[in-house]
């Protein structure tokens, strides 16, 4: 396999690496706009320098962000070479044109590194759906929101100092409200729910609210409680039909989600065989996400393709009911009042983040 490989970055100098100690695959050009030199690869300032190249089968994409990587993979699979990325938003973004243009082609498209960087999330939704229907995918899959929760609720740390540290270790992304704003979680569930479920789920009827406005008093809220606070992202599918969200939530001290640790995810699916599977890893970061990269080129290199073919197109439907904790101007009647915020009677999650965008001052948290 020869790889034109486009971005030398994080992730980009991960896959170089790790398919230099490999006889089955290499990279032979890089797109990079710095100077580089590389001993065993060409490094190239021009796309077409890769995509007119017949001997390259196989295109990585390790550029991150919209555009030019949209163009460059459209025009490498219209030129008919398999691509590999890891960028979630592209996927998520493009999803309609990407993956039908792939199939139409009869090329290989993969993107496991997109979801949960190391952990094989998307390829274990590929197996699991192959003997099962799924019913809910979902979990933490956001590193730098785990992070400044983490260390919020263990450290006592407050929102601004800990996406300081988050910034300076390289989790957050260029832009930390893609993290915070809780976008990168949504593009990551829309992309499995599309896997898990078979269809093409309508990113505009998915709500995202992320953690930008909680507050050290809030987490004191939550452990005098016993609970704890984690962006979660929530996938259904409920027969006919189908729910998603992405959202703080509150879990009990002691379920599996409160003990994640720092940057680290936890993916989950439910299935009507195997029930409940989790997974647990690293979900960003050079190696981790690299190996997924690499892993994609072997699957590649096996004859696999995209872990679903592609499907309906779907509208999520919210309208389920739950409790929250809200602190912000709340006037409807309270269940419950806590330090400075209330615990709402069952409110569907479609009202509730109606209000939030009436308020975006508030915080809020779905209560599990
Ligand atoms: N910024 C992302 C995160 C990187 O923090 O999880 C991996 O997608």
């Amino acid at each position: 396999m020869n790889i034109g490989l486009l971005g030398f970055g994080v992730v980009g100098r991960g896959v170089y690496e790790i398919t230099g100690a490999r006889a089955d695959m290499q990279v032979t050009k890089v797109l990079c706009l710095e100077d580089i030199s590389l001993p065993d690869a060409q490094a190239v300032k021009n796309f077409d320098e890769i995509l007119n190249d017949d001997t390259i089968d196989t295109v990585v994409e390790a550029m991150g962000g919209l555009h030019p990587a949209y163009e460059f993979v459209r025009a490498a699979l219209e030129a008919g070479k398999n691509v590999v990325t890891s960028n979630k938003a592209l996927v998520c973004t493009f999803y309609d044109e990407l993956l039908p243009l792939a199939e139409r082609k009869g090329l290989k498209f993969r993107s496991t590194a997109a979801v949960g960087g190391g952990i094989g999330w998307l390829s274990e939704l590929e197996r699991a759906r192959r003997v099962q229907k799924l019913t809910q995918v979902g979990g933490i899959m956001n590193g730098t929101c785990n992070y400044i929760l983490d260390n919020m609720t263990r450290l006592g740390l407050n929102y601004d100092d800990v996406l300081k540290q988050a910034q300076k270790l390289g989790y957050a992304e260029a832009n930390p409200s893609t993290d915070v704003d809780g976008i990168d979680t949504w593009h990551k569930v829309i992309l499995s729910a599309n896997i898990a479920f078979g269809i093409s789920l309508d990113k505009q009827t998915v709500p995202v609210a992320g953690i930008r406005n909680i507050q050290a008093k809030d987490v004191e809220n939550f452990k005098a409680h016993g609970l704890v606070c984690k962006l979660i992202s929530t996938a259904k599918c409920l027969g006919d039909t189908y729910s998603a969200y992405v959202q703080p939530t509150l879990v009990k001290e002691g379920e599996p989600e409160a003990a994640v640790p720092m940057n680290y995810n936890l993916i989950t699916f439910l299935g009507d065989t195997s029930e409940r599977m989790s997974f647990f890893g690293q979900g960003a970061g050079r190696y981790p996400t690299a190996y997924n990269v690499v892993q994609d080129l072997v699957d590649v290199l096996a004859g696999k393709g995209f872990y679903a073919p592609y499907g309906t197109k779907a509208a999520a439907d919210n309208s389920e009911k739950l409790t929250w904790y809200v602190r912000g101007n709340w006037t409807e009647e309270a269940a419950e009042t806590w330090d400075g915020a209330v615990v709402t009677k069952p409110v569907s999650v479609t009202q509730m983040h109606a209000w939030l965008k009436e308020n975006p001052d508030a915080f809020i948290a779905a209560i599990c």
